[in-house]
């Protein structure tokens, strides 16, 4: 039985006084969330903040992104052992706003996956296709080659301590939802190509949905065998529906 995991992606929201007063929120309800494990990711300039608040809690956190860089001359770049420093947990990398606006290459995803896992900490691997490339029938063959960027570099035993995030690209922030077959239908693939290399690693890694969860709607998703907890953008900034989302964990 693979745990459940729900994590918020805050992106580039909050302030001081909003994330003290949403961590706050979440933490006087986390006893009703009974299965998933909570984490969240602020920018970076709040870990010190979040890492304050959270400390002696069971929730998690992580930031959003990381330099492939050990350090030096890298203007404006956050390196892995900053990171270790704020004790996160788990750190985002490829996100499709990433890989979009910022040109990020499945090269550059894999070495900051690989950066991740040198520290000791999770990478959560986000991979999905953009509303073109579903439209084509590509989605596999997108998802695939996300995936096998990473299986290049790092092989499969690099997966056993990773998590993956599927996110239809078309379904972030838009409202528009993967229905639970569309969703499971990736999962299961991306689970059946980790298990044409290692049929236990395939079973043990966990595998989250992303793209418009909302407490409304995360239980049918979660529901789905192969869908193992969610990553959270908007519906992450409300203490109550993040913790509706996680009770559905
Ligand atoms: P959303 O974002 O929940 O706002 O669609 C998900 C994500 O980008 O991780």
């Amino acid at each position: 039985m693979r745990q459940s995991l729900v994590v918020g992606n805050w992106k580039m929201n909050g302030s001081l006084e909003a994330n003290r007063s949403l961590i706050e929120g979440i933490k006087q309800n986390i006893v009703s969330v009974k299965n998933a494990e909570m984490a969240v990711c602020p920018p970076f300039i709040y870990l010190q903040q979040i890492k304050d608040l959270l400390d002696n809690t069971n929730i998690s956190w992580g930031s959003q992104d990381v330099s492939q860089q050990d350090l030096g001359a890298f203007t404006g770049e956050i390196s892995i052992s900053m990171l270790v420093d704020f004790g996160c947990k788990y750190v985002i990398v490829g996100h499709s706003e990433r890989r979009s606006i910022y040109g990020e290459s499945d090269k550059l995803v894999a070495e900051k996956f690989a950066k991740v896992q040198s520290a000791g900490l999770i990478p959560i691997l986000c991979v999905g296709e953009l509303l073109e490339e579903r439209e084509a029938g590509n989605t596999e063959a997108v998802v695939k080659r996300q995936l096998d960027a990473i299986l290049n570099l790092q092989g499969v035993a690099s997966l056993e301590k990773s998590v993956i995030a599927y996110e239809p690209v078309w379904a972030i922030g838009t409202g528009k939802t993967a229905s639970p077959q569309q969703a499971q239908d990736v999962h299961a693939f991306i689970r059946k190509q980790i298990a044409t290399l290692d049929s236990n690693i395939a079973n043990k890694v966990q595998i989250l949905y992303g793209g418009s969860v909302k407490g409304s709607n995360a239980k049918e998703l979660f529901a789905m065998s192969d869908i193992d907890g969610g990553l959270i953008g908007g519906a992450s900034l409300k203490a109550d529906d993040f913790l509706a989302i996680g009770q559905a964990g």
